[in-house]
């Protein structure tokens, strides 16, 4: 085979406590065509600054071709993103995934989906958006003599998540500036047990107790600064009895409820509380990871 299209579904990564650790595949895409040739990168459908050697989709081809003892010749890549950039929505796990399965599939597929998820994290950092970009469904994720290593989690199917993206972006390295290097005793204790709730009350589909186990003590205090109308939004969510978090480093804003009111009243009243553009997009959960589409 020489050219494969991958599709890579949107991920969300935190889920309040789960700082680092969980993440959970939601119903937005990015599709990237890999086509080898005999020479030369060539890279279309995303702005012109990404068309280069580092373009995140080509680095993970070419970390795995690596991994497999392949030459990478040429190779033509279309990117077809329907996942917004810098927006805490997973658009760079997105296109290390599609890049890392992209040469497996070419290659005969010789390594597992764990392989691949060992070379992306190697170059991400932290495996909270790749996991789930891998696997599909809700995962949590740790680091263990400095490979990944990842659960699934079994989730209530009848979820909506609300994704509030704002028409700014946020480097996920200024979010990260902005977190104290140490923390006390008791945030700790606060983000294990809210944590372990989190997953609970996903699986039971338990809005009462996701609302209140969906905070943290870890990051969105830290961060919430850096984005227009925070507070008001996450009260506004809140008085609607719904699941407030930030989604992976932000600035997107996540509302999630299992009350099919939520979503009307929330397009009504967040234009009028807010100074910036919020778009609304409603999500489900995505079962299915990273797949070949043709
Ligand atoms: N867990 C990461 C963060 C997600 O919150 O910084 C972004 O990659």
């Amino acid at each position: 085979m020489k050219r494969v299209t991958i599709r890579v579904p949107a991920t969300t990564a935190n889920l309040g406590p789960g700082f680092d650790a969980f993440g959970c595949a939601l119903s937005l895409y990015t599709d990237v065509t890999f086509e080898e040739t005999d020479s030369g990168l060539e890279i279309t459908g995303c702005d012109e600054e990404f068309t280069g050697p580092d373009n995140l989709a080509y680095a993970s081809f070419c970390a795995v071709m690596d991994s497999m003892s392949e030459q990478v010749k040429g190779v033509k890549i279309h990117i077809d993103a329907s996942i917004p950039v810098c927006r805490g929505l997973g658009s760079s796990a997105a296109l290390l995934v599609a890049g890392a399965m992209g040469a497996n599939v070419l290659h005969g597929n010789k390594l597992s989906i764990q392989g691949l998820l060992n070379i992306t994290n190697a170059m991400e950092g932290h495996p909270d958006n790749l996991a789930p970009a891998f696997y599909g469904g809700l995962t949590a994720s740790m680091v263990d003599n400095g490979l990944p290593v990842t659960v699934n989690f079994p989730l209530h199917p009848d979820w909506e998540i609300l994704a509030m993206i704002p028409d700014f972006n946020l480097s996920t390295t200024l979010a990260r500036s902005v977190l104290p290097n140490e923390l006390s005793r008791a945030d700790a204790i606060y983000n294990i047990a809210h944590g372990a709730m989190v997953l609970k009350a996903l699986e039971l589909g338990d809005e009462k107790l996701l609302r209140s186990a969906m905070q943290d003590r870890l990051h969105q205090g830290y961060r919430k600064h850096l984005i227009t109308d925070f507070e008001k939004i996450e009260a506004l969510v809140r008085t609607m009895g719904a699941a407030f978090c930030l989604s992976g480093a932000g600035p997107t804003l996540l509302c999630i409820t299992r009350n099919k009111n939520v979503r009307e009243q929330l397009e009504a009243k967040l234009p009028t509380i807010t100074q910036a553009d919020w778009e609304l997009i409603p999500l489900h959960v995505e079962f299915q990871g990273a797949r070949v589409i043709e």
